[in-house]
C-alpha cells in the first residue's frame, strides 16, 4: 500500500473527505481568479464550430457525464448525445461529421469507453476525454485532454473523481457556451465565483457527517431504496443509487422525480426509503410535489436539501440532512457528499468490504 489510509478506516471515507482539496487542485487548471476568466486548455480545433456533442463513458464517469448533458444544452445551446460506452459501440451511431465525441473516464483505461473513442475518431469526430490519469491510453488519444486532478483514487467506488469530473465538465460547458457567443463577461465571472465557492462549500457539506451516520443506521436495514431527483440532481439520484448497491449491496434505484408515478411507486410502502436529492431552486416546488405524493403512500422519506428547503418541505420526514445553500451550477457537486457519504456509512453499518466490494473491478479492462 504506497498510499496510506492517513487516520481513516478506509480510502473511500479518505478519498471523500479529500474533495475540497482535489476539486479546488482540478479547478486551478480551468480557472483565474484574479480576472475571473475560464483558462480551458486550447484546443487544436475551433470550439465555436462544434455542433454536437456526444458523450460517452460508464459506471460513476457516465453519471457525470449525464450532468454535462444538462450544462451542454443549458449554457451553450448544444444539442448532447449521452450514451454508455458498451451501447454506444454497437448500436451504430449516427455521427455526423463537425462533432466532439467526449469521454469521461477516472482510469483512461475502461475498455468500452476506449473502443468508442477509437470508433468516432475513425468517424472522423474531435476527441476530447476527461480523465484523471494522465498517462492513460485515452489521455494519449485525445484531441483535446482534460485532466482531473484528483489524484490516485484507490477505493473501487468512485468518489473524489466523480466530484472533480463535474467540476471540469462545468468549466467545458461554460468555454463552450462562451465560444458560441452566449456567454457575457459578466456571465463567465459569475461561473468562475461560483464554480471558484466549491471547495468550500463542499468542506462545509463534510460537515454533516454526524447527522448521515443516524440516518445510515434506518437505511442498512432496507432491502431497497429508491432515489429521486430532479435536473442534474436527477444524476445524482442516479449515482447514489449506484453507490448504494456498489458497496452496501442493498437494492437501490435512482429515479427521475417526475417519472415515479409512472412505475416505481407501486413499490411504495413503509419498507422502501426515498432519498430525495432536493436543493431549493426552479425545480424544488416540482420535487417536493413528488416527495408528497411518497408519503401520502406510507413511504419514509429522507429529504437532502438546504435549510431554507427543509424549512419548507422536512415536516414530516424520517430524516432530513442540510446542505450549504449553494447556486445550482455546483449543487451536483456539494450534494454528492452526502449521497457518498450515507453509502459509505451503510457499508460500514453493515460491514461489507468498502473498499474492495465484491464482484467489482477499480477499472474493467475487459468488454
Ligand atoms: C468500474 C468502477 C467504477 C467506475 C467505472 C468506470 O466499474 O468500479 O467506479 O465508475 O468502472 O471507470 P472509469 O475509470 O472509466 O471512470
Amino acid at each position: 500500500e504506497l498510499i496510506s489510509k492517513g487516520n481513516h478506516r478506509h480510502y473511500m471515507i479518505k478519498e471523500i473527505y479529500e474533495q475540497p482539496i482535489v476539486v479546488a487542485q482540478t479547478l486551478r487548471s480551468y480557472l483565474r481568479r484574479i480576472d475571473e476568466t475560464l483558462t480551458l486548455p486550447i484546443p487544436d480545433f475551433d470550439l465555436s464550430q462544434i455542433k454536437r456533442v456526444t458523450i460517452v463513458a460508464c459506471g460513476t464517469s457516465f453519471y457525470a457525464g449525464m450532468v454535462a448533458k444538462y450544462w451542454f444544452e443549458q449554457f451553450a445551446r448544444v444539442p448532447v448525445d449521452l450514451d454508455v460506452a458498451s451501447e454506444f459501440r454497437y448500436r451504430a451511431p449516427v455521427i455526423e461529421p463537425g462533432g466532439l465525441a467526449l469521454f469521461i473516464s477516472q482510469s483512461g483505461e475502461t475498455a468500452d469507453t476506449l473502443a468508442a473513442l477509437r470508433h468516432a475518431r475513425e468517424e472522423g469526430q474531435k476527441i476530447a476525454v476527461v480523465v484523471n490519469v494522465p498517462t492513460s491510453s485515452m489521455a494519449r488519444e485525445a484531441h483535446l485532454l482534460l485532466p482531473t486532478h484528483a489524484g490516485p483514487e484507490i477505493g473501487v467506488a468512485s468518489t473524489k473523481a466523480f466530484t472533480c469530473q463535474l467540476a471540469v465538465l462545468a468549466a467545458l460547458a461554460a468555454n463552450l457556451a462562451r465560444a458560441k457567443g452566449r456567454l457575457s463577461d459578466e456571465d463567465e465571472h459569475s461561473v468562475v465565483k461560483h464554480l471558484a465557492e466549491a471547495p468550500a462549500a463542499l468542506n462545509a457539506a463534510l460537515a454533516y457527517e454526524d447527522t448521515i451516520k443516524a440516518v445510515a443506521t434506518e437505511i442498512a436495514m432496507a432491502r431497497d431504496v429508491l432515489y429521486l431527483g430532479r435536473g442534474t440532481n436527477y444524476p445524482l439520484a442516479l449515482e447514489g443509487a449506484l453507490k448504494l448497491k456498489e458497496i452496501s449491496y442493498i437494492h437501490a434505484e435512482g429515479y427521475a422525480a417526475g417519472e415515479m408515478k409512472h412505475g416505481p411507486i407501486a413499490l411504495i410502502d413503509e419498507t422502501v426509503p426515498v432519498i430525495v436529492i432536493a436543493p431549493s431552486g426552479p425545480l424544488f416546488e416540482k420535487t417536493v410535489s413528488n416527495m408528497q405524493e411518497v408519503q401520502a403512500r406510507g413511504g419514509k422519506v429522507v429529504l437532502i436539501s438546504d435549510y431554507d428547503g427543509i424549512q419548507e418541505a422536512g415536516a414530516g420526514c424520517l430524516a432530513t440532512i442540510t446542505m450549504p445553500k449553494v447556486h445550482p451550477l455546483i449543487a451536483p457537486l456539494v450534494y454528492s457528499v452526502p449521497v457518498q457519504l450515507l453509502a459509505y456509512h451503510v457499508a460500514v453499518t453493515k460491514g461489507t468490504d468498502v473498499d474492495q466490494p465484491r464482484n467489482l473491478a477499480k477499472s474493467v479492462t475487459v468488454e
